[in-house]
């Protein structure tokens, strides 16, 4: 739930997407996505732990999102005159695992005017995705049917999206795709965020569980994969949300292309490879809840990786807002 010290903004369910992050000048504001589907909240943040809080308790997500969140969590501490390196240190403390949330911190840290560089972050994100988006179009078969996974979307982003930016440009361009949706346990963002911003679109979708993955790949019902990316290392491992392994190793068993959706932000040239990439672990309540409901006997142990790593082997292609890359990302 959004903390009391967050000021809330409600808007009308029926109003288009707003922006997942935005700069107000001397705050932050953004998507509380802990609350979607069912409600649309803005909420703010103006201080840099107040941001941290919103980040760790997932109120915002997504690598790309990340990033940005952590360029305006540098620009919050300049403007609010708290110390630099603390914000940063706090601010990429919240989640190991997406890179480009240090990537934010450090261009932001680094830059002549902070708050200038956060702003052009949050633009340059957008412009990325559609061109990523435009690049990967062509991967989707005509009246193709995509299964992806988690949510790669707008609101993982500042806009657009990766993963789903390359179905949105398909749409866009006549092709038509409908979607597989995984629901994504165990915070089901599947179903809460990605079903959400497909039926916005009006794009079709489908919301599966995750384990009906398989038995629709064997029956033909796949055409394609595509999921987004919170780290990528330098030999072409993929760390994206916990279950997109045994998806990619499906895909494989099937014969299905698996594509990588993800801004050149997400690449790591100094992680060699993905057994060195953090994997974050979160409470395990998540896992033995389901929306605050046990769904466990109490007192039984729960395991709860937030992320898991895909080998290159195993990844068709990847597409960033540079092109399509078929053997490796663009180092
Ligand atoms: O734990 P989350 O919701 O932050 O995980 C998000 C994902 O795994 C996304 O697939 C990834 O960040 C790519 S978002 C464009």
């Amino acid at each position: 739930m959004p903390s009391a010290q967050n000021v809330m903004v409600k808007t009308r369910l029926d109003d288009p997407i707003p922006p997942t992050i935005e700069w107000l000048g001397d705050s932050v504001r953004l998507i509380d996505q802990r609350l979607l589907p069912t409600e649309v909240v803005l909420v703010e943040a103006h201080r840099v732990s107040e941001l941290c809080e919103l980040i760790r308790s997932m109120a915002i997500r997504g690598a790309p999102a990340l990033g940005a969140a952590g360029a305006m969590g540098i620009a919050l501490a300049v403007v609010r005159g708290e110390d630099i390196s603390e914000a940063g240190r706090d601010l990429i403390s919240t989640r190991p695992t997406a890179v480009n949330l240090a990537w934010g911190v450090e261009r932001a840290s680094s830059a002549a005017d902070p708050v200038r560089e956060a702003v052009l972050i949050a633009e340059g994100d957008v412009e990325a995705n559609r061109r990523l988006g435009a690049h990967g179009a062509g991967l989707i078969p005509h009246q193709g049917r995509v299964l992806t996974h988690c949510n790669a979307g707008a609101l993982a982003c500042v806009g657009y999206g990766t993963a789903l930016g390359v179905i949105r440009a398909a749409a866009e361009a006549g092709r038509n795709p409908s979607v597989w949706v995984d629901e994504t346990r165990p915070l089901l963002q599947g179903a809460r965020l990605t079903a959400w911003e497909l039926s916005q679109l009006e794009i079709p979708c489908t919301l599966i569980a995750d384990v009906a993955a398989g038995s629709l790949m064997a029956a033909g019902l796949v055409d394609v994969v595509v999921v987004g990316a919170d780290r990528i290392a330098a030999n072409g491992d993929v760390a994206n949300k916990i279950g997109t392994y045994p998806l990619a190793v499906l895909a494989a068993r099937h014969g299905i292309p698996f594509v990588v959706a993800a801004p050149c932000s997400t690449i790591d040239r100094d992680t060699a490879t993905g057994s060195a990439i953090p994997v974050e672990h979160r409470d395990p309540v998540e896992v033995s809840e389901v929306a605050g409901t046990a769904i466990a006997p109490a007192g039984v142990s729960a395991h709860n990786p937030a992320f898991d790593v895909t080998p290159a082997e195993l990844i068709g292609a990847y597409v960033t807002e540079t092109g399509v890359w078929e053997e490796r990302p663009p180092i």
